[in-house]
């Protein structure tokens, strides 16, 4: 096939902008590029590559005419979109929630679990923003020694829930006194010079359901269901990049120096560990960079078969944007585009 033709539902948004910098950025082979967002959008004029992209309505002729859909525009949108263009024959690489948990949709980061691609029936999940970077560590880590549990704290930025979300926090950081801040309208609270532990909406459980995602899509791509996980999700006022403070507690104590040789020889992750020159991951450093920064690499002092490590990641990259690029690359390397309709 000589490029795929693909759409991009959210085209507009924080993710979707990332999304066709990384089209140019990657050399992806797209014969056609249709771009697509809510109604407000229609008819808006975009640059991608040297092309004028005007902004369309998501249609089923649309997607009749597409091999690749990839749909970052939250999960209601997904849920309503998806359907149609699967039926329409265009395969499907869903950046939200709405279909991770089916067990006919694989839910892939590619150097971890891009085989469950195999399985695909039209539709594709991305994982969570904040499982992808934590499952690309815990992945080498589990092939060393296995893992029996993970306790994460994550420090998410407002990139995360969108442009609205980033604009709220530009304003709140520029009116800067908290007397005359405009009341909030994405997040319950300020935050501006603020953390808020309420990352989406609270289950019967006392978790989130954003916490419940990392220890469900964690299982589910390490192929580990009974591994034990419990998250606390933070969103912190930071415009890009999520970090993370992870303990891992593997069946055997392990030497530090083989967890830092074993990451750093790991795909799409790069150890900056160096914390006495000041060295560590920060959200600053990893922003518009593809490798997930992992340090901070020490013993635990509550358990001698832990391991506490501090992770940094950009969010809109490898937390979406980068990781569903690169899904589609190995559906195509893997010739498994269009395998349900034979229109490859
Ligand atoms: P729009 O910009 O026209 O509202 P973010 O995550 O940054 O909030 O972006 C969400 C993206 O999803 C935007 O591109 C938004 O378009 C798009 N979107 C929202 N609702 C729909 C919809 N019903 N159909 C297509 N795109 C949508």
């Amino acid at each position: 096939m000589d490029g795929c033709s693909i759409a991009i539902v959210g085209a507009t948004g924080a993710v979707g902008s990332v999304f066709l910098h990384l089209l140019e950025e990657r050399n992806f082979p797209a014969r056609s590029i249709r771009l697509c967002a809510s109604e407000r959008s229609w008819g808006k004029k975009m640059k991608v590559s040297d092309r004028d992209l005007i902004v369309e309505p998501a249609t089923p002729q649309l997607f009749q005419e597409t091999d690749i859909v990839f749909v970052s525009a939250g999960s209601d949108t997904s849920r309503d979109i998806t359907p149609i263009a699967v039926d329409q024959g265009a395969v499907v690489i869903d950046n939200s929630s709405a279909f991770r948990a089916k067990p006919d949709v694989p839910l892939v980061v590619p150097e971890i679990n891009g085989e469950d691609l195999t399985q695909h029936a039209g539709v594709i999940a991305v994982p969570n923003c904040s499982t992808a970077p934590l499952v690309m560590v815990l992945n080498p880590l589990n092939h060393m020694t296995s893992i029996q549990r993970v306790i994460a704290s994550t420090y998410q930025s407002v990139s995360g829930t969108g442009a609205a979300a980033m604009e709220e926090l530009r304003s709140q950081v520029q009116v800067g006194s908290a007397d005359s801040l405009p009341t909030p309208t994405v997040y319950p609270h300020q935050i501006a010079f603020n953390v808020i532990p309420h990352v989406e909406s609270f289950q019967e459980n006392g978790y989130t359901s954003e916490e419940m995602k990392m220890v469900n899509e964690t299982r589910k791509i390490l192929h580990l269901p009974d591994l034990q996980v419990s998250a606390t999700c933070v969103r912190v006022p930071v415009m890009v990049g999520h970090s993370e403070a992870v303990n891992i507690e593997f069946n055997e104590p392990v030497d530090l120096q083989k967890v830092r040789e074993v990451l750093s020889a790991a795909p799409g992750i790069k150890v900056v560990d160096d914390p006495l020159r000041n060295s560590y991951p920060m959200p600053l450093d990893a922003e518009g960079i593809d490798d997930v920064l992992v340090g901070r690499i020490r013993q635990d002092t509550s358990n001698p078969n832990g391991v506490v490590l501090w992770i940094a990641s950009d969010n809109l990259r490898k937390g979406a944007a980068l990781n569903a690029i690169q899904i589609a690359e190995q559906l195509l390397s893997r010739n498994l585009l269009g395998k349900l309709t034979g229109r490859v």
